[in-house]
């Protein structure tokens, strides 16, 4: 089975959601770019998994490559990770007619996007990625960054990927931990824009229906990328738990993973819009239900007022707002700004 889906941005390109179809990335590249060179990013973790069958699918495709390989984590997502990779480029004498290959999850395809958007101005980039949470969000979109001391993501670029080649073998490597992180971008999506999405991954039953999940996440955030490619509006109704989610990995010290910060963050989210009287139905028992079944954490320790200060300081602070997503019902999250003092009583009702 395989599913195509074209992303039609500031850059057209197809998504294709295949089984296997990592071994044949080389075949795929060849059939847009001609052959080229190479250059194939991931990680040390991703690495001894992949790298040799993917390198060997474009060697055997006609392409010269080069590997980079950096250690895996979010706190190799930096500036000075960056730097190496572009003198990498630079030494491997990488051309304008070359290609960057996104080998991995999400700190993989935002740091090697973000090299191709700023090397020699701008070079073709592929993106593989390898967890779920890559190929139902940050692979598709464009958004490309590293992080600052300051905080993640804040230098980058908005870089649209030539192809997107999402091969779901590679869940069946992924740590139970890392699936259910994923799940937990799969969930929001439901929540924000499709009730049969997230009825169909309520029960936590979804490695049957794994390609279709996938392609249903990647149409909703190709709709949402097509009208608002640079996140002015309705893009930002995927930051849905993000908010306050980003709260609580940054008052964990980042040891609470993302995707499990995000699901604490939709339960708070949901459950104060409701206290506020601005959800037309109380989905917060729903997606409870979803997120346990799917082995996410529902609660945090940290109380609203450390969450409320960290909060203060995300960057979708403008003036003396905070853009917030509250879902109205199943299926329909709106943003709402939030006067920055009401904050706090908001993720009070909502902890
Ligand atoms: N991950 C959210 C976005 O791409 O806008």
């Amino acid at each position: 089975m395989s599913a195509t889906v074209r992303v039609k941005a500031s850059g057209c390109y197809d998504v294709v959601i295949e089984k296997g179809i990592m071994a044949s990335a080389g075949e795929k590249c060849k059939a847009l770019f001609g052959t080229c060179k190479a250059v194939i990013v991931t990680d040390d973790k991703v690495a001894p998994l992949y790298l040799r069958k993917v390198k060997e699918s474009f060697t055997s495709a006609g392409y010269e490559t080069a590997e980079f390989v950096f250690p895996n984590g979010e706190q190799s997502k930096n500036i000075d990770t960056l730097a190496e990779l572009l003198e990498f480029m630079a030494e491997n004498r990488v051309t304008r007619s070359d290609v960057v290959v996104a080998l991995g999850g999400g700190v993989t395809g935002d740091m090697a996007g973000f090299a191709a958007a700023v090397f020699l101005r701008g070079i073709r980039f592929v993106q593989i990625p390898t967890t779920l949470l890559a190929m139902v969000d940050s692979s598709v979109g464009g958004k490309t960054a590293v992080d600052l001391k300051a905080g993640k993501n804040l230098a980058g670029a908005f870089y649209q990927p030539d192809l997107v080649l999402c091969d779901y073998d590679a869940l069946d490597t992924l740590e139970p931990e890392t699936f259910s992180e994923g799940m937990a971008e799969v969930i929001k999506y439901g929540v924000i824009f499709d009730k049969e999405l997230f009825n169909l991954v309520k029960n936590g039953d979804v490695k049957a229906n794994i390609e279709k999940i996938i392609t249903r996440c990647v149409e909703l955030k190709r709709n949402v990328v097509e009208a608002d490619e640079h996140d002015k509006g309705e893009r930002q109704l995927l930051n849905f738990g993000h908010t306050i989610g980003h709260a609580v990995e940054k008052c964990s010290h980042f040891g609470i993973p993302h995707g499990n910060a995000v699901a604490i963050g939709m339960v708070i989210a949901a459950k104060a819009s409701s206290a506020f009287g601005w959800s037309e139905e109380n989905c917060t028992d729903e997606i409870i239900e979803a997120l346990v079944n799917n082995s996410l954490p529902t609660k945090t320790d940290f109380s609203a007022e450390e969450l409320y200060d960290v909060t203060l300081n995300d960057k979708k602070r403008a003036g003396g707002t905070i853009s917030l997503v509250v879902p109205e019902k199943m299926g329909k999250c709106v943003l709402r700004k939030v006067p920055v003092e009401q904050v706090l009583d908001f993720i009070k009702s909502g902890i």
